[in-house]
């Protein structure tokens, strides 16, 4: 099997739903905020394919309200039948590569308290607790996640 990453648009629209819908179930955000989110000027929105198939997906932020931007990842989905195969590190460390180059030095995430297959994943590559989200999943709490990361800078900047 061949993984492949590539930018999601709106064509992607109608499978990112179902996947999200898979993944998050009455949590999942909707199709309209999938859309808005796909077609936000600040955000990094990839989809991993299996044989030319969406397997996952993954939607990132950058926020620029800072002298720094910081980057934000607000939902990592891996479609049941294809987890385990890499495709939920793969998604992570591609955006992470995109939000360094975007100067990006900082990334944020959340995660549910339960969640120990998302929480597996992001503290093996190297993103800390900081925290406790009372109740931020309604009756779930959640987990606040940071990751610090060289930004790697292009070569004009390196002058
Ligand atoms: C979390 C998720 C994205 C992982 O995707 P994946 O492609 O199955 O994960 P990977 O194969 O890349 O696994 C990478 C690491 O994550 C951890 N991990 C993944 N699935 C796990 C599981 N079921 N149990 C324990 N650890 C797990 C492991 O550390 C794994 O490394 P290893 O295989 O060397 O043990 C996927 O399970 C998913 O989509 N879950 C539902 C949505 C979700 O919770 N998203 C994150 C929201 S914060």
């Amino acid at each position: 099997m061949t993984t492949t990453i590539e930018t999601a648009s709106m064509r992607h629209l109608d499978r990112l739903t179902e996947i999200e819908v898979e993944c998050f179930g009455k949590e999942a955000f909707t199709r309209k905020q999938i859309a808005s989110l796909l077609t936000d000027y600040n955000s990094i929105s990839l989809v991993a394919k299996e044989d030319g198939k969406i397997a996952g997906f993954v939607i990132g932020m950058v926020s620029i309200e800072t002298d720094s931007p910081i980057g934000h990842i607000l939902t990592l989905d891996v479609s049941p039948q294809y987890r385990r195969k890499r495709i939920g590190l793969r998604l992570l460390q591609e955006i992470e590569r995109i939000f360094s180059k975007k100067g990006v030095g900082t990334c944020y995430l959340e995660a549910r308290e339960d969640n120990l297959q998302a929480l597996n994943l992001y503290e093996k590559t190297g993103y800390k607790r900081i925290g406790r989200l009372k109740n931020y999943y309604g009756d779930a709490h959640g987990i606040h996640l940071r990751k610090d990361f060289p930004v790697s800078k292009t070569p004009e900047q390196e002058g």
